[in-house]
């Protein structure tokens, strides 16, 4: 009976171990991942996949202080400009883009790249202060 149970953990422990690590694992190629990297769409063709961020034409001596996705780096780039102007740039992982509306990396088919640019003038509010609302009432 003892030797039984010691043969169960034996084996479940071979199976973990032979199985992980689990990330490294490809996904299984289907219609909807044609080259089974775990995101659905094809790498390079429906989202891009940069290794650093590439050179562009985006600088922060234009525009007002804030976070703006890099239209010329299909939008998986992202610009922090600082009120002196100072740029620091930033890749979303691959399979994401920057969503220029709620400011944050998400996944390729969620992102219109293309609105980006019309979205920009939210970054008037960053700098701007916490926004206090009038004292309607009366505390006497
Ligand atoms: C995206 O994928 C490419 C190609 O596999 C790889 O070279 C690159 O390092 C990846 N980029 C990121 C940000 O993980």
């Amino acid at each position: 009976m003892v030797v039984a149970v010691m043969m169960v953990v034996v084996m479940v422990v071979t199976q973990a171990s032979a199985k992980s690590p689990r990330y490294q694992e490809p996904c299984e190629v289907t219609e909807e991942d044609p080259d089974g990297d775990c995101f659905w769409g094809e790498a390079g063709v429906d989202y891009p996949v940069f290794s650093y961020v590439p050179k562009t034409s985006f600088s922060c001596q234009d525009v007002i202080p804030g976070i703006y996705a890099d239209t010329e780096a299909s939008c998986q780039v992202y610009h922090m400009c600082q009120k002196n102007r100072k740029i620091d740039s930033f890749l979303c992982p691959n399979g994401t883009l920057f969503h220029q509306e709620y400011l944050v990396c998400d996944l390729w088919f969620n992102v219109d790249c293309g609105r980006a640019e019309a979205f920009y003038k939210i970054n008037e509010v960053i700098y701007s202060g916490p926004r206090r609302k009038p004292v309607s009432a009366s505390y006497q």
